[in-house]
């Protein structure tokens, strides 16, 4: 009896689910769903097994054959990070049937009020579930090591229509029974429902569940690619033209790392309060508002959620402690997508702003070294405070440093044979570090394996980019401390990447009348480009300009993404003797804090606490 994974209940005596049954009833009205969980085992198990559980009610649990009630107990004090575990007793039992309703402050939902939408019209609810948050929708093993086949009923007002990371069955009316589960808002039950049906076939770990509900629209931009969004034509429009170029990069993809194994690739734009840039659900990528700029940045992110679809979704880190091996492999394999299809410039680009950031994590994990190594001891640690680009930049360092080793050739070999012979599967470092030492012998004894994978801070033969381009703007903000100030000339063909890299690249605070010297010129806190604009406020914050306190504030209320809440909110309530600047942040955190997804609000809540 032991647990398999730092932050779930799931005991490897026990086994692993591999089919789930679900059926959710929304109640827009309460912020709730009533659902039912039908978990099915591989063998029959008797004894006791363990699921996990954040702030659901269960109100039953069944044999589903006689409907017999089995035993269960939620244990009464929940863990601050992995929640309550739900125990049932079974006898030789290869399924069970579990009711349930989630609370209106489910970590894993976002519900957002009609007024909340674009449209003002309807509601709409979306979930986010990695790390450890779809627990909060449904009683599971919920631990990327157990990888589970679905289908769901997702019985919703009838204006609305669902999407999920799964196959759409049909859309249809509800049959008996399902439209009499538990409904107490007489207006959603009176002007009718209708029910969604999914099915996802290939077996995936919890955090890949996801779906959204609300008032949705499409566009087709490929063969295999719809964007959906809120139902407005001008978003769709603009989503439509930012991911033209998806089919070229799928195609990319496959000839890259080998063939596509989800059929569907499809967008969802979500409102603005996504916490995240995007998300890897499968079939069916969740991406913030803000990756539409209309210049095809967002390209990006659809090439680093798509990489996922070969690692990350086909191979999936066993655990949280090996999340490196999520998002430094994507992330090396979303810069090899980016150079065929942007050029090796912009890879470049790419990996000099990641260089960057990884540097600036070491000064933020100076105190805390552990969080600083790919492989991570993460008892009694959640996984969203120790978010970091450590597992992206250095993991993608690693993979590189390998590259260079054994040359393109042989290691685009390694790669498509690496996600051959894991895929489907859950993995850990070790198994990384066997398949590699076996496939390339004598690697050890070139690459110091265990410093890179064990040990903390950057290692000696980590590889700062050389691009033209990165050298260029280095050397100009450089020259931005003695003063001088980059010439129209030399930003004429700037996008938003570059201007990033330019701010990222000065120093935290400089004169506040450099500030506004270099603003009046560049219009930088105006910049449509996110990146910029908040790069740019950071750098106002630190260096004590208030007058940016208004646009720091309106841009902390209209987004939800926390690569620019953890920022701004950090310049804030750093430092000593900013009390103007501590009050703003307290304020703005109680005016916005609804807005936010409940993720979100909880990382924004710890940076406070630590700074206030
Ligand atoms: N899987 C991550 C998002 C994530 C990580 C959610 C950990 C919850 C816990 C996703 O693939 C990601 O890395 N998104 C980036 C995109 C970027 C690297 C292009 C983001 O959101 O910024
Ligand atoms: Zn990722």
């Amino acid at each position: 009896m032991a647990p398999v994974d730092p932050h779930s209940f799931t005991d490897s005596s026990h086994p692993f689910a591999t089919h789930l049954s679900l059926s959710l009833y929304f109640d827009f009205a309460s912020s709730t769903i009533q659902g039912s969980a039908l978990l099915t085992l591989p063998i029959p198990h008797s004894g006791n097994i363990y699921l996990d559980t954040r702030s659901l009610s269960i109100s039953s649990v069944v044999d589903p054959q006689t409907l017999a009630p089995l035993p269960f107990s939620l244990s009464p004090v929940p863990d601050p990070i992995k929640g309550q575990n739900l125990t049932i007793s079974l006898s030789n039992h290869s399924s069970f049937l579990i009711t349930f309703a989630t609370s209106p402050s489910a970590s894993a939902l976002q519900w957002l009020s009609s007024q909340q939408t674009f449209n003002k019209t309807f509601p709409f609810v979306y979930t986010q579930c990695q790390s450890i948050h779809a627990r909060s929708i449904f009683p599971c093993q919920d631990t990327p090591a157990a990888r589970l086949c679905y289908s769901a009923r997702l019985n919703v007002p009838q204006q609305l229509s669902a999407v999920m990371s799964a196959r759409h069955v049909e859309r249809r009316p509800p049959v008996s029974g399902e439209a009499a589960m538990a409904c107490d808002n007489a207006l959603w039950c009176a002007e009718g429902r209708m029910v969604e049906e999914f099915t996802m076939e290939q077996p995936i770990p919890p955090y890949l569940f996801a779906f959204a509900v609300g008032e949705l629209g499409f566009r087709d931009v490929g063969p295999r690619t719809r964007v959906y969004a809120e139902s407005v034509p001008a978003v769709l429009d603009g989503a439509a033209r930012e991911f033209a170029g998806t089919e070229d990069m799928i195609r990319h993809g496959e000839k890259l790392f080998g063939p596509y194994e989800w059929e569907r690739f499809d967008l969802l734009v979500l409102p603005p309060s996504f916490p995240y840039g995007g998300m890897e659900n499968p079939r069916m990528v969740f991406l913030t508002p803000t990756v539409i700029k209309g210049d095809a940045s967002g390209a990006q992110v659809v090439a680093h959620e798509l990489a996922h679809s070969w690692t990350g979704n086909l191979i999936s880190n066993k655990t949280n402690e090996h999340f490196w091996l999520n998002e430094g492999f994507t992330t090396y394999a979303e810069r090899r997508i980016v150079e065929a299809v942007q050029g090796e410039e912009i890879a470049a680009l790419n990996t000099g702003i990641g260089w960057r950031g990884l540097n600036e994590e070491m000064d933020r994990f100076k105190d805390n070294m552990e969080f600083t190594k790919l492989k991570t001891k993460q008892e009694g640690v959640d996984p969203d405070d120790v978010y970091s680009q450590v597992p992206y930049e250095k993991g993608f360092q690693f993979i590189w440093r390998i590259e260079r080793q054994i040359g393109r050739p042989a290691f685009d070999e390694f790669l498509k044979k690496y996600i051959a012979t894991f895929k489907f599967q859950s993995i850990d470092t070790e198994t990384f570090l066997n398949f590699l030492k076996v496939n390339i012998p004598g690697i050890e004894k070139e690459i110091d394996l265990v410093l890179w994978t064990e040990g903390t801070g950057i290692p000696p033969d980590a590889f700062e980019p050389v691009s033209n381009t990165y050298s260029k703007i280095f050397s100009l903000a450089k020259e931005f401390i003695h003063g001088r100030m980059p010439r129209e000339d030399e930003v004429s063909d700037w996008h938003g990447q570059e201007w990033e890299l330019y701010l990222e690249n000065l120093p935290k605070s400089v004169e506040a009348s450099q500030v506004a010297a270099l603003d009046a010129r560049y219009r930088l806190a105006e910049s449509k480009n996110y990146e910029v604009k908040v790069a740019f406020l950071k750098l106002a914050i630190s260096s004590g300009c208030r007058e940016y306190f208004g646009e720091v504030e309106k841009t902390l209320k209209e987004v939800g993404r926390m690569l620019y809440l953890r920022p701004l909110y950090t310049a804030l309530v750093q430092g000593s003797g900013k009390e103007e600047a501590k009050i703003l942040a307290k304020r703005v955190f109680g005016e916005a804090q609804e807005c936010y997804h409940p993720i979100a609000r909880g990382v924004v809540e710890s940076i406070l606490l630590k700074h206030l």
